[in-house]
């Protein structure tokens, strides 16, 4: 399955995960794979720090998101992202489906630039703060796209 832009095609396929389902994401340049993301059906935890996980019946855990070092800023996390929730949110029921993640502080900006919530209720760990971002769809066009 391949969905790119600008000649940067983006590609999804099944991990070897225990959760059947999950999926990674990847974005290419010049052939060279530089932006992953993964994709696992699992239900936002309860934490005892009181974070409001969503209140949705489907849900899928966004996590090992990053870009290849001197390739940031090209819009290569934003595409990987972009073709795994559209495919998430294609499948889901509309308003019952959506993708969590826990943030660490540094990342806030770029899910809010995707259009992901924050649940405002950081904790600290030994790495800094995080804080749980959510999604939920269906999503409208203007919302993400693997374009800027
Ligand atoms: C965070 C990370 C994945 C972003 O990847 P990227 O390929 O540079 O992101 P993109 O180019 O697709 O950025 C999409 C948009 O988010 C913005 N953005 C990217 N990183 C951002 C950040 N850390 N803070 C605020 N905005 C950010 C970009 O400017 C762009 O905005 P635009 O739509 O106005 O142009 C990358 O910096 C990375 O791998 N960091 C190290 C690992 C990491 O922190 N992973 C996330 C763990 S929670």
């Amino acid at each position: 399955m391949q969905d790119g832009a600008s000649g940067q095609p983006a590609f999804a396929q099944p991990l070897q995960d225990a959760k059947p389902q999950a999926f990674q994401c990847g974005a290419f340049l010049d052939e060279e794979l530089v932006s992953v993301v993964t994709f696992t059906p699992e239900t936002a935890p309860d934490h005892a720090e009181g974070l409001p996980a969503p209140v949705l019946a489907s849900q899928w855990h966004l996590r090992a998101l990053a870009t290849a070092p001197g390739h940031e800023g090209k819009g290569l996390a934003r595409q990987a992202v972009a073709f795994g929730l559209k495919a998430i949110f294609a499948a889901g029921a509309p308003g019952s489906t959506g993708v969590w993640l826990y943030s660490k502080e540094s990342a806030y900006g770029f899910y809010q630039r995707l259009g992901f919530s924050s649940a405002g209720a950081p904790f600290l760990t030994d790495s800094g703060p995080y804080d749980l971002f959510w999604i939920s769809g269906p999503l409208e066009s203007q919302d993400i796209s693997a374009t800027r």
